[in-house]
Formats: C-alpha cells, sequence, structure tokens
C-alpha cells in the first residue's frame, strides 16, 4: 500500500524554460505529491506528468555542464573498462555524450552504443560516431538494439532509472538484453541522502522515484536480478548511490559487503518505516518557513538577492516556497539553453553567467547546492568581498 507524507503543490515542468511571457497562461501544472510504498519500501511521486512532456527535443539539462560530472564519467568509463573489459556497453539515458565520449579516449568507440529520448542531445552523440536509438527504453527498443549489435555486457545508466515511472519494465527490458553473466550499474539520487539534508527538492517531475538500496533490492529481486556490490557517490546530484546488479540465478560476481553494510544502515535510520517520511516531511516545512523569513529580512534591507543556477531542483524549491522575482531579481547560468528564459512556474529570468555575476550582488540563493564545492572554489572573490551564499537545504545556512 502506497500511504502519501509529502505534498509541495502544483509545479510546473521542471526543466521547461518559458522563452517569453506569452507561454505563462499556458503553462503546465501538476500536483507534486510524494508516497511511501508499505511493501517494497519504494519512494515515490504519486503522479507524475506524460514522459513527452518532460523527455522530448527541447529538453535543456546538459549533463556536461559542470567539471564535477565530466569528471565523475570519466572515473566511470574508466573503472567500467578496468574492472569488466566489456564487449558492448550500453548506456540508457545519455544525455549530451558525456559518459559515451570517454570511450573513444580509451580505445572503446566502437563498443558504447546507447539510447537517448530527447533528439537534440541524440542528435549530437550520434555526431561523434556513437550509434544513438533516440527512442525510449522499452521492449521494442531492446529487440531493435539486439538485432543490430548482439547482448551487451554491460548496461550503465545514470539518473536515469528514477526518471522511469514503470521500474519494473525498465528492468524487465535490461535483464532481458543483457549476457548471462552480464552487469547492470544503475546511479540515482539516494533517499538516504534526501533525509539527511531535507533535500526535499530532489522530488521533481523527472525523478518518479527517489531509490534506497532496500526499495532497490526489492525491485530487483521481484524482477530476477541482485544487487552485487554498492557505492557511494556524495556530490552527484545532492548525494546519490551507484549500484552493481546481476541476473540472480547466472551472475558470476561476489556479492560485496557494501550491500550488507548499507542495508543495515538504512535500518538503523528507519528508511523502512513511514514514520521516518512524516518526520521528514515537517522538516521540509520548517525549511521553507526559514528561507521565506531569510529572503524576506535581506530584501527589507534593500539587498540585491539572485539565484545561483537555473536548477530543476529550484523550481520545487521556488515553486513551493512562493519565491517570486520580488525576492529574487533574476538567476544566473552557464546553460546556452537556459539563458534569456523565465523559469517554470515562477517566471524569473535567467541571464548568463557573464551579464549577471557582478560586484553589485550581495546576496546568491545558491540552486545549484548540489555543486556547492565546486562553487564555492570558483567564487571565492565573491565571498572575500563580503557576498553571502545562501544554503537552502539541510537547516538553511549562510556562508
Ligand atoms: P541541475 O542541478 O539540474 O543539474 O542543474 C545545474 C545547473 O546549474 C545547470 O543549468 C548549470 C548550472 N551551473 C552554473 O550555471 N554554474 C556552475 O558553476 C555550475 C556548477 C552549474
Amino acid at each position: 500500500m502506497i500511504k502519501k507524507f509529502l505534498d509541495l503543490g502544483k509545479q510546473p515542468i521542471a526543466n521547461r524554460f518559458l522563452s517569453s511571457s506569452e507561454q505563462f497562461k499556458d503553462e503546465y501544472f501538476f500536483n507534486l505529491e510524494v508516497g511511501f510504498d508499505e511493501d517494497t519500501k519504494l519512494v515515490s511521486l504519486l503522479q507524475q506528468p506524460n514522459k513527452e512532456q518532460m523527455f522530448n527535443n527541447e529538453y535543456p539539462y546538459r549533463s556536461s555542464g559542470s567539471e564535477t560530472m565530466r569528471k565523475h564519467f570519466q572515473m566511470i568509463a574508466k573503472d567500467i573498462k578496468e574492472h569488466f573489459d566489456p564487449k558492448l556497453v550500453l548506456e540508457i539515458g545519455s544525455n549530451d555524450g558525456v559518459f559515451l565520449k570517454n570511450f573513444e579516449k580509451i580505445g572503446y568507440r566502437h563498443k558504447a552504443i546507447s539510447v537517448e529520448p530527447c533528439s537534440n542531445f541524440a542528435k549530437e552523440t550520434r555526431k561523434l560516431g556513437f550509434q544513438t536509438y533516440s527512442e525510449f527504453w522499452n521492449d521494442q527498443t531492446a529487440e531493435n538494439i539486439l538485432a543490430s549489435h548482439g547482448q551487451p555486457d554491460v548496461i550503465y545508466s545514470s539518473n536515469c532509472a528514477c526518471h522511469v515511472s514503470d521500474v519494473d519494465d525498465f528492468l524487465r527490458c535490461a535483464k532481458g538484453i543483457i549476457t548471462d553473466s552480464g552487469v547492470i550499474i544503475i546511479e540515482d539520487p539516494s533517499m538516504e541522502f534526501v533525509l539527511q539534508d531535507n533535500a526535499y527538492s530532489q522530488f521533481y517531475d523527472e525523478h518518479a522515484h527517489i531509490f534506497s538500496i532496500m526499495s532497490l533490492k526489492n525491485i530487483l529481486e521481484k524482477n530476477g536480478l541482485q544487487i552485487f556490490k554498492v557505492e557511494t557517490l556524495p556530490y552527484i546530484h545532492g548525494g546519490s548511490k551507484r549500484i552493481f546488479a546481476q541476473k540472480k540465478e547466472k551472475g558470476t560476481q561476489l556479492i560485496s559487503l557494501s550491500v550488507y553494510d548499507e542495508l543495515a544502515r538504512e535500518r538503523r535510520l528507519g528508511l523502512d518505516h513511514f514514520s521516518t517520511y512524516e518526520q521528514f516531511a515537517e522538516r521540509v516545512e520548517k525549511n521553507k518557513n526559514k528561507i521565506i523569513e531569510l529572503l524576506t529580512r535581506y530584501k527589507n534591507e534593500n539587498k540585491k538577492i539572485i539565484a545561483y543556477g537555473a536548477t530543476s531542483k529550484s523550481t520545487t524549491e521556488f515553486n513551493y516556497c512562493n519565491i517570486e522575482s520580488e525576492l529574487i531579481d533574476y538567476i544566473v547560468d552557464t546553460t546556452s539553453e537556459k539563458i534569456g528564459k523565465f523559469s517554470p512556474g515562477k517566471h524569473i529570468p535567467i541571464i548568463s553567467y557573464e551579464k549577471g555575476w557582478n560586484d553589485s550582488i550581495d546576496v546568491s540563493y545558491l540552486s545549484a547546492w548540489n555543486y556547492k564545492c565546486e562553487i564555492m572554489r570558483k567564487e571565492k572573490e565573491y565571498l572575500l568581498r563580503g557576498g553571502k551564499f545562501i544554503l537552502p537545504m539541510g537547516n538553511v545556512e549562510v556562508i
């Protein structure tokens, strides 16, 4: 049974940045509510917009938009080569090719193919020479790949499985195509980090689920798969976990201690109890009140406040906390697809970093809080001249 614990109100499509004010009146909104499944322990949105509304040829989020992510994908490509020496790697959800690109450097160009439903990005990876299926991941796509390329022995999917409403189907199709001793590597934002950091803005339209290891274990087992290793990625998407899985009956990898450790820790933290999620919802409400109070105080002191990063997560934050351009003058961002547009729902203007980041700013709402370390390193001068960053997650901090 699925029990609701969080209501984040009416929310728009998190990554649909609007080009002009004419689009404001027709903007799509849905109720962002989150529930806990008592049987599988999975945390999911109660309602998700159609996948075509979210993932289409105008999808603006570039995985290569930060140094953190570029390095991350370099490292995992190298690890896959070293540990599994695959004959064929299939990436599900390849975005702009930030992972695939590394296979060229390590002499694996013809050993990596991908699936990416956003055709603007699929075009880019094809240009780089990687066969890319511009389709959603399903039986038909799996069949087409099998017919043309044979069975992959590694499937890698980063920040994608959690986007898929029918996660059983996602896993069933992956199991259906992989070799018997093949490995499925999935990494997504982690429920443990969400609870630890009050990171309620991990919930937005695209994140149909936020996985715990125990929920993934339950779902994988239902589909004849088994986790054999877990890695923690604290700097990726606000805190992620990477799981390595194999066929339960045929897999050849030994089960690492990391699996038992993770499950034991999650039980200690209460991730299997509804009350843990109810308490989280109470903290989220407090976080909202605190952030509004803080922004209002700075505004009354005539401080110039902007936001740093037009992130999908900040769509949830701004809409849930009702933060509009009366409080935040504009958002700076480096992504060309977002510059000159307006944020979803609250319509705060987005301007380029070059134009918008200057000495007149007193306070920056760190909407790209998941890149805190990278941004703090980059913005030392701003901090030294007395500029402040508001960290919206956790207990709300000012740096
Ligand atoms: P995300 O949180 O949805 O991944 O989006 C991150 C956004 O933040 C993306 O649009 C790029 C932007 N960004 C900057 O503008 N400057 C930066 O230094 C970093 C790290 C990200």
